[in-house]
């Protein structure tokens, strides 16, 4: 077994699976994974908790202010296999995925400040390499270095049925409509930010998954890591 650590970059749109994956193979290879959109959804509930967002609308010199008082860390839960994210030492993994943080995330993530105060912990947590990070920039801005880089995409209904499984399971009540809705406009704000937009690296590899399985995906990955490894 080669023991070179590199740096898998994933990238692509909302709900298409991303973290799953990402999470997969961290495990299959022993490396650490990192959700980077959880630590923009973490910054978004404290700020919805914290008052500096009001009826969706977000106050962007509050959450600038805010920031120093936030502070994020991971904390690796066996039962999970994952770790799970913590503001200020409070577990907020099971609050961050609400429909409420998922309106408001795109608007806070595109905050200049946010984004460095998140791209400089993203990059101190890759100096040793051996991680797996899914986010928006990850190939682009945090690692433009990366050695493997992934573009991951869907078919936009395929990934609200997804996510609406996801949460109806978890009881939360939602509707089809509000999750496409969601997941379209979400798309739309993260290409189009004037900071650090999603965009395919121009050595990434687009992976589709709208047809594919867990299985296959792993498989089409271990090929792609397998090249990784020899360049
Ligand atoms: O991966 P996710 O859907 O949980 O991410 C939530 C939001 O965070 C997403 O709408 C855009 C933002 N995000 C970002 O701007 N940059 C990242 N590296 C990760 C997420």
């Amino acid at each position: 077994m080669n023991s070179k650590k590199i740096i898998i970059a994933i990238d692509g749109h909302s709900s298409c699976g991303k973290s799953t994956f990402a999470k997969a193979i961290a495990a299959k290879l022993g490396y650490i994974f990192i959700d980077t959109g959880a630590m923009y959804r973490a910054v978004t509930l404290y700020a919805l908790e914290n008052g500096a967002i009001c009826s969706g609308m977000v106050d962007e010199e509050s959450v600038v202010q805010m920031l120093s008082d936030i502070n994020i860390d991971f904390r690796f839960n066996p039962q999970r296999g994952a770790s799970d994210i913590y503001v200020n030492g409070d577990l907020v993994e099971g609050k961050i995925r609400t429909i409420e943080v998922s309106n408001c995330v795109s608007a806070v993530s595109s905050i200049a400040e946010v984004r460095s105060k998140l791209v400089a912990m993203q990059q101190h947590m890759g100096i040793k390499r051996g991680v797996v990070m899914d986010g928006r920039d990850i190939g682009t801005v945090v690692f433009p270095d990366a050695e493997l880089k992934i573009y991951m995409t869907a078919d936009p209904m395929v990934r609200a049925e997804r996510r609406f499984k996801e949460l109806t399971a978890k009881g939360d009540k939602v509707t089809i409509e509000e999750i496409y809705e969601n997941v379209v406009s979400r798309d739309k704000a993260d290409m189009s930010r004037a900071i650090s937009p999603l965009r395919k690296a121009d050595d990434a590899i687009v992976l589709d998954n709208s047809h594919m399985s867990v299985e296959e995906q792993m498989a089409w990955f271990m090929e792609r890591y397998e090249e990784a490894l020899m360049k």
